[in-house]
This record gives C-alpha cells, structure tokens and sequence, in this order.
C-alpha cells in the first residue's frame, strides 16, 4: 500500500457531476450513478462525499435514508483506480458513519449491500457489527432491441396482471407484516436497496421509472371459511380461474366492503414483480425483483406472464437501445425457471463477470 495521500472529505457538489463522472462505471455497465447524480446530490436527505487530493476528486460515496428516516443505506461508493489502496474509501466511510452518528439522530440501523464478488470481506463487515439480514440470488442479462420479436405483445399474457396502486402495496406491506406470505423477510431488497415494508419507503418504489406489478392466484379453493374471492368490479371468480357477473348488492359497494375487497384482493396476490429502469451512458437498466407464493414458482405461467410484460415496458421505453435486465430474486425461485423463462422470450445472454447473488447487511449499534 502506498502512503495516504492528503485527503480532504467534503460534501459532494452538483458541480462535481463532470469530475465525480470521470471517475468511471464502476459496476460493469450497470453503474447507476451517471442517471441518479444530480437527484441524490440535490436531495436535502442524502449526504453525499467526495474525496479530493490537490483540487481534484478522487472519490465519491453516499448515504441514504429511507423507512421514514430510522435506517440509511451506505452505496455508490468508488475510488479512482490509481488511488485505490490507499486508504480513500476508509476516510469517506467514516465520514458517513460520523455524519449518521451526529447529524441523525432518529437513525436506528445502518445498512450495506454486498454481492459475491466481494465474499473475502465477509469477516469485515461482521467486525464492524453487520449482521447479514437478506441474501438473494441475482442475475443479469442482455436485452437487445433485435431479440424483441420472440417476446409477442402484451395482449397475449396467459394471466391477467395489474399494476400495483400505492394503496394496493401499502395494504400489501400490512398483510405482509401481519403475515408474510411473499416477503419472507418482511423486506425488499433490490438495485442494492432494502427497504423495511413501511408506508414510507412507497414514493421510492413506485416512482418515475418505476413500478410494480401483480397477478392474484388462479387456486381459487379458500380453506379458512371465508367466501370465495371477489374481484373490486363485482365478478366472481370461480374455481376454474373463470368469472362470472354476480348481481352487485348496493351495499357491497360501499367504501367498507370496496375495502375488504380490496385488502381480499392483496391476500390472494401469488407474484409480485417490482421494476425501476434507468438510462445509462451506453443504454439502460432495468432492474426486477421478483416475489412470489410457492404456488406461484411451480407454474411457469406466473413468471411467463410477469417477464412478458416487463420486456414489453422495457421495450416501450428503450425501443432502439441496448439493456441491461438486471433480475434479483428469492431463493426458493430457481435460478434455473427464471433463465429459461427468459430464454423462450428470446432473453439468453448474459452478462460476462456477473454475480449470483446480493446480501443486505444491517446494524443497530450507531456510535454517537
Ligand atoms: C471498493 C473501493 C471503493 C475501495 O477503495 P480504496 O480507496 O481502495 O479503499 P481503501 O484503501 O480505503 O481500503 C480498502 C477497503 O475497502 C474495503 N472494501 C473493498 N470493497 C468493498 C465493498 N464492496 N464494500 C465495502 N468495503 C469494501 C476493503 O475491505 C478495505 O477495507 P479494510 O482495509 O478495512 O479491509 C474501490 O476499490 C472501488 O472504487 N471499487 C469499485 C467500486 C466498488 O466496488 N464499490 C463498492 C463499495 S459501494
């Protein structure tokens, strides 16, 4: 390691966009940095660092907040290469942690994002009192605009998905952390971000760019005595997976049972699959995480039909432009279902030198 060099910690600038830039795509073609800048830069939440030796910035790293402020996430962190190993990345890191210590005092947790990639580090971030809560598969793909004609169009889904309102997750994340059916870890976990399932964290996910949808389970059998499922608009949907108009009492729709229908409605959710897409230097990411019921990964149709419908927003958006699919999913989702999903859409390669999966990392002793 060569000597550190004189560093001076600062807070990030808009006007550092050029430099913070020329500092290069530091994760293989999927740096989202280039499309974010000036919003997290500008963002009266985030603290953002650079490094700077003799005028020039030689570093960036970042903190976020999110569930409504008790936890930040550390991310974007890079080094220019000829000053790498030599000790940069340790001052900005305690930069951040010093800032999260004194300036934030509502924050309860500390979170990190890591993938395979860098599993040498593990006995460091237990050393500084992470705890791994959420481990993921991943995998990333190349979309190119010439394989679009095997994916069909929209119209030809086998199941019927909806885009998800922000009333349709928020009653989700309350059944979820009632009783978690598609989050096992009552968490969210993708573009390096985990999010607790709080009201608060729903303008970060379904935003611009970003989004979210469902499809509702074709099993139709209810165990626990209830009625059978009934969709907002009064139909019936039977056993079969068909439906039925039934006559509409007036009082079913009043604002209660348009409620309960609606709080039915996201029990019965079997997959739910969340994008974000972003413009890159060379193209764009789109990013998906998938979560679904055990139901939901033993019949191809439930995937088919999400992936088909994100290629097809993916191809709205980014007609003429390579892609990155950048897809993170829970375990019992096999790898294996998801890649030949994708390939009988036309979706093969991948990309070269990528992961298989992401870890989120958590700590709850902030030093003040
Ligand atoms: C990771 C990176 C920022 C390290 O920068 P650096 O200035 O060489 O780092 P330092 O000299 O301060 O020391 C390296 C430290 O970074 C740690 N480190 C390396 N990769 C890391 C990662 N992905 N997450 C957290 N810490 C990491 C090392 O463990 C080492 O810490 P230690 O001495 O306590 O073991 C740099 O290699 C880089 O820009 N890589 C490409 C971008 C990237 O992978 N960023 C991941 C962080 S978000």
């Amino acid at each position: 390691m060569s000597s550190a060099p004189d560093v001076t910690i600062r807070r990030a600038l808009l006007s550092d966009e050029a430099a913070v830039m020329s500092l290069g795509d530091v994760y293989s073609g999927r740096d989202y940095l280039f499309a974010l800048y000036s919003d997290l830069v500008q963002d009266p939440d985030t603290y953002p660092v650079v490094a700077v030796v003799n005028n020039v910035v030689v570093g960036f790293y970042l903190t976020e907040p999110f569930d409504g402020g008790v936890t930040v996430i550390k991310r974007a962190g890079r080094v220019a290469e000829s000053y790498r190993g030599r000790g940069v990345f340790h001052l900005m890191e305690a930069e951040l942690e010093r800032h999260t210590a004194h300036e934030r005092s509502q924050v309860m947790y500390e979170a990190v994002a890591r993938t395979d990639k860098v599993d040498h580090l593990i006995d460091r971030f237990l050393s500084k009192g992470y705890r791994p809560v959420y481990r993921k598969g991943i995998m990333n793909k190349l979309l190119k605009p010439s394989n679009y004609g095997r994916q069909g169009n929209n119209t030809h889904l086998t199941l019927d998905l909806k885009e998800m309102s922000r009333q349709d997750l928020s009653l989700m994340f309350h059944a979820e952390n009632d009783e978690p059916r598609l989050f096992p870890q009552k968490r969210l976990f993708n573009f390096y971000l985990g999010y607790r399932l709080m009201d608060e964290n729903i303008p970060s996910i379904l935003c611009k760019g970003g989004g979210a949808f469902y499809s509702a389970t074709k099993n139709d059998v209810r165990t626990d005595g209830c009625e059978p499922y009934h969709k907002p608009n009064g139909n019936v949907q039977s056993q079969n997976g068909s439906s039925h108009i039934r006559t509409i009492d007036n009082r079913s729709s009043s604002a209660d049972s348009n409620m309960k229908a609606k709080i039915n409605d996201v029990k019965r959710i079997a997959m739910v699959t969340f994008y974000r897409f972003l413009p890159t230097r060379t193209g764009y990411l789109y990013f998906l995480d998938v979560y679904a019921t055990p139901e939901a990964v033993t019949s191809r149709d439930y995937l088919q039909s999400h992936l088909q419908r994100h290629l097809f927003t993916a191809r709205r958006h980014f007609p003429k432009t390579n892609g990155i699919l950048c897809v993170a999913h829970d375990l019992h989702i096999p790898k294996d279902l998801i890649s030949s999903s994708l390939a009988q859409l036309g979706i093969c390669e991948d990309l070269e030198g990528q992961e298989d999966f992401q870890v989120l990392y958590e700590k709850n002793d902030i030093k003040r």
